[in-house]
């Protein structure tokens, strides 16, 4: 099975000139790269001509952050139907980024069901702020995937990606080691069987969180996860580059 890397680039690079660039260098490694998927998720000015120029090719794209309604008085806002009219396939839902600034895990909730209604795929994000050693993170886990997924019926539950990011570890200079992420990717499993039936099994889980070319290939082996959710070193052409090739040598 192939990896999926989620490049995230947040609210960079700061031209169309250097956008193209990155897209344009993330599209050949995307070409050459056979044992990842990669999934683009740029500022929103960007989408449309991006797929455009990818027309046939293998990136997919996502759209950042997005309102569910489709349309509306709401202002700044991008609506999940204007990415899709874009051809944007992906959406990141509840990134830590968004729930600092006031996102809950009710929007999530709205915002998961209205991307599978389009037939988007909805990435949603969950994570901690901190880790306390009596284990009180689990329930804020626990938590975030049952208010989120709240609405996803079983035979959907499996087209919803989860991106484990604990907040700690975003932007930051350490990613969470490969065994904690293990442990949390099965109870990230255990809770969604639990809760929502043996489709848990089949749902995707990533983690993200200072992913870099020197530790995505152990986070894969020895993390349990599907994927990864790649914020600072996706938006350099030299890291991403360095990191997609990292994970292309042979085992
Ligand atoms: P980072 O960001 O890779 O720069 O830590 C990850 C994310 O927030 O998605």
């Amino acid at each position: 099975m192939k990896s999926l890397i989620v490049a995230n680039w947040k609210m960079n690079p700061a031209t169309w000139r250097e956008a193209k660039k990155l897209f344009d260098v993330t599209k050949l490694l995307a070409a050459k790269a056979k044992k990842v998927s990669i999934i683009v998720a740029p500022p929103a000015i960007f989408l449309r001509s991006f797929a455009e120029s990818n027309k046939g090719g293998k990136i997919a794209l996502a759209l950042q952050h997005g309102h569910a309604e489709a349309t509306g008085s709401f202002t700044g806002d991008i609506s999940y139907a204007h990415a899709k009219d874009a051809k944007v396939t992906y959406v990141i839902i509840g990134h830590a980024e968004r729930r600092a600034l006031g996102e809950t895990n009710e929007d999530t909730r709205k915002k998961v069901e209205a991307a599978l209604v389009l037939g988007m795929t909805p990435i949603l994000c969950i994570g901690e702020k901190e880790r306390a050693h009596d284990g009180s993170y689990f329930g804020v886990i626990r938590d975030q995937l049952r208010v989120g997924l709240a609405d996803v019926s079983e035979n959907k539950l499996a087209k919803v990606i989860i991106a484990y990011e604990p907040v700690w570890a975003i932007g930051a200079t350490k990613a969470m080691a490969p065994r904690d992420m293990h442990e949390m990717a099965i109870f990230i499993r255990k809770s969604l069987v639990e809760t929502r039936g043996s489709n848990g099994y089949a749902v995707k889980i990533l983690y993200g969180g200072s992913i870099d070319s020197d530790n995505a290939r152990t986070m894969l082996s020895e993390g349990d996860v599907d994927g990864l959710l790649v914020g600072r070193a996706s938006a350099d052409k030299e890291k991403f580059t360095a990191l997609i090739h990292s994970l292309s040598l042979s085992s």
